[in-house]
C-alpha cells in the first residue's frame, strides 16, 4: 500500500503564501508518504536529536508520551502511565520508520487507538480554525522523539 498525504499548508507554500505561516511562528508542514505500516524518511530529511527528544517526551505540554508509557530509562522523571505498552527495547521490535509511523499518525496503524496523532496533517477540515494547518509537535520535534526512540533498544 503507498499513500501520500498532502498538507493544505504545503499547497499554500506553492502558491506563495508561505511567508505568512512563517510569519504566524508556524512552519508549513511537511508531507510525507507511508507504506507498509512505515515512514521510511525522515520528515525533515535529517536524523532528529535524541537529547532534544527526550525533552519532547517528558515535556507535558509536548509529547506527554509518560502519561501513557512506561520508559525505564526515564524512571527519575515522575508519573509513568500504563494505559499504554511499555516502550522499553521499543527500537528492537520496530523499525526506525514503524516508530515514525506511530509518532505521526498512529490512527493509520490502528484507527481505534487512544495515541494522539502528533503530526496529522489530513482530515482536518472540522477543526476550529486557529487550529488548521497546526500539529502537536513539529517535524523535527517528531524526528528528535523518533531519534530518542531508536536509543531504546
Ligand atoms: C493517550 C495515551 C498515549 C500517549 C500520550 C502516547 N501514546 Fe504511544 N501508544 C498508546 C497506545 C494505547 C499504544 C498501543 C498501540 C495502539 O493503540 O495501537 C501506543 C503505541 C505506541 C508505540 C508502538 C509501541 C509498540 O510496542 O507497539 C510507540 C512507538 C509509541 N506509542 C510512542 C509514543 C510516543 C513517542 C509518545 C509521545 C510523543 C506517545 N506514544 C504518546 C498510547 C499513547
Amino acid at each position: 500500500m503507498r499513500h501520500v498525504i498532502c498538507a493544505a499548508a504545503a499547497l499554500a507554500v506553492l502558491s506563495g503564501l508561505a511567508a505568512p505561516a512563517w510569519a504566524q511562528g508556524k512552519a508549513p508542514l511537511v508531507t510525507f508518504e507511508y507504506r507498509d505500516g512505515a515512514i521510511a524518511a525522515s520528515l525533515t530529511g535529517k536524523a532528529g536529536d535524541p537529547q532534544r527528544g527526550r525533552q519532547v517526551i517528558v515535556g507535558r505540554t509536548l509529547g506527554n508520551c509518560l502519561a501513557c508509557h512506561e520508559i525505564a530509562a526515564l524512571k527519575n522523571e515522575p508519573y509513568h502511565g500504563n494505559t499504554a505498552p511499555s516502550l522499553d527495547g521499543v527500537a528492537s521490535r520496530m523499525s526506525e520508520g514503524e516508530m515514525r509511523l506511530r509518532v505521526v499518525d498512529g490512527t493509520k496503524v490502528n484507527p481505534d487507538t487512544m495515541m494522539p496523532p502528533f503530526y496529522r496533517v489530513d482530515g482536518l477540515n472540522k477543526v476550529m480554525k486557529r487550529f488548521q494547518d497546526t500539529t502537536i509537535l513539529s517535524a523535527e520535534q517528531v524526528e528528535d522523539v523518533v531519534a530518542y526512540l531508536k536509543t531504546l533498544r
